[in-house]
């Protein structure tokens, strides 16, 4: 069966005047079909905006390197030219909630006019019917309907969130990425906003790249979980398989840091710093914090292994039997 999106071995490098940055290496994964939420979870620095950067081809000047194969419901985006990419998958077929998206609207225009524009621009329909649509959006987002004749700065950061995904919502795209839609706000609109993601998935039949550092909060939402480690993903599975059966010592981890309710343990932080990705270290990339490492850690980079059936975890344990 083909998926929905299919990302294969997607590398994106910045260039720097140290060298290249790593932020992205061989990084494949799958959303089989609409309906559905994939987490891509990582500390600060792993690569997790990158990747939707290079995913939405939305790259900065000071690209190194960029390849792999990106599909889309059986067309590659990747080599496709950039004009047919604007005009036929960019917003219409693929949208990204920008990370720090409540600064995203243009603050001398009103936020209506803003969310409208994709659709007005790409001529389908006329303006009337494009404010309807989006008035419509704005209702279902849980926003009051004059919000669409108000200025950005008289929202809230939660109504700004909420406004961004309706206009990202505009043009009706089946796959949307939403870089840390939450990170900056207080709890209570947080779970707001993690229940608005739940219904757009089910009534909408969207799929949903969600991007965040808080593993306990994709897990709400999602179905399938991929843990970034140092510009890779490092383990891969539906969201009960990474949650109750993590295959990869650096998923552990991040479980482990968790603080519970109801629980003697306490959350065990991960010693050590990310690394430099100017300067990735050799073999896996978490071998200098890792508290198993072993003779080919620091040699050889860990294949993709599978540990279960669906499960994907790149750790040398697991070949030995002992992930
Ligand atoms: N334009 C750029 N030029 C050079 N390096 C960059 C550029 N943008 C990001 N980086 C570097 O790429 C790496 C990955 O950054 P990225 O923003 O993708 O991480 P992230 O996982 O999204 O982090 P956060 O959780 O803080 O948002 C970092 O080392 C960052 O400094
Ligand atoms: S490959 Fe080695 S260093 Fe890397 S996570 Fe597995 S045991 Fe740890
Ligand atoms: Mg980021």
């Amino acid at each position: 069966m083909t998926s929905l999106l299919d990302v294969r071995d997607l590398t994106f490098h910045y260039a720097d005047r140290a060298g290249p940055v790593r932020a992205v290496d061989n990084v494949s994964f799958a959303l089989a079909s609409g309906g559905s939420a994939l987490g891509l979870v990582g500390e600060s620095g792993s690569g997790k905006s990158s990747l939707a950067l290079a995913i939405m081809r939305m790259l900065p000047t000071n690209v190194a390197r960029y390849d792999g194969e990106v599909w889309l419901d059986g067309q590659e985006l990747l080599g496709m030219a950039d004009g047919l990419f604007r005009q036929e998958i960019r917003w219409r077929k693929l949208a990204l909630v920008p990370q720090g998206a409540q600064n995203g609207f243009n603050p001398v225009l009103r936020v209506g006019e803003q969310i409208i524009e994709p659709l007005v621009v790409s001529g389908a329909v006329g303006k009337r019917e494009a404010r309807a649509r989006a008035q419509e959006l704005l209702a279902y987002v849980g926003l009051p309907a004059d919000v669409y004749l108000r200025y950005p700065h008289e929202l809230s950061g939660g109504m700004k969130q909420r406004a961004m995904i309706a206009a990202a919502l505009i043009l009706e795209p089946p796959v949307v990425i939403m870089d840390e839609p939450t990170s900056a706000l207080d709890a209570s609109v947080q779970t707001q906003i993690t229940n608005l993601l739940k219904r757009l998935k089910q009534d909408m039949n969207l799929a949903i790249i969600f991007i965040t550092h808080d593993i306990a909060l994709a897990s709400d939402l999602c179905d399938d979980l991929a843990v970034v480690y140092a510009g890779e993903i490092v383990e891969i599975g539906s969201a009960e398989q990474v949650l109750l059966h993590p295959s990869h010592p650096y998923t552990q981890r991040l479980l482990a840091s968790i603080p519970r309710l109801h629980s003697d343990t306490l959350p065990q932080f991960i010693p050590g710093a990310p690394p430099d990705l100017r300067e990735p270290p050799a073999g896996c990339r978490f071998h200098p914090r890792c508290p198993l490492v072993f003779e080919p850690c620091a040699q050889k980079s860990p294949p993709a292994f599978e540990p279960a059936d669906g499960q994907m975890a790149r750790c040398w344990l697991i070949e030995d039997g002992l992930g």
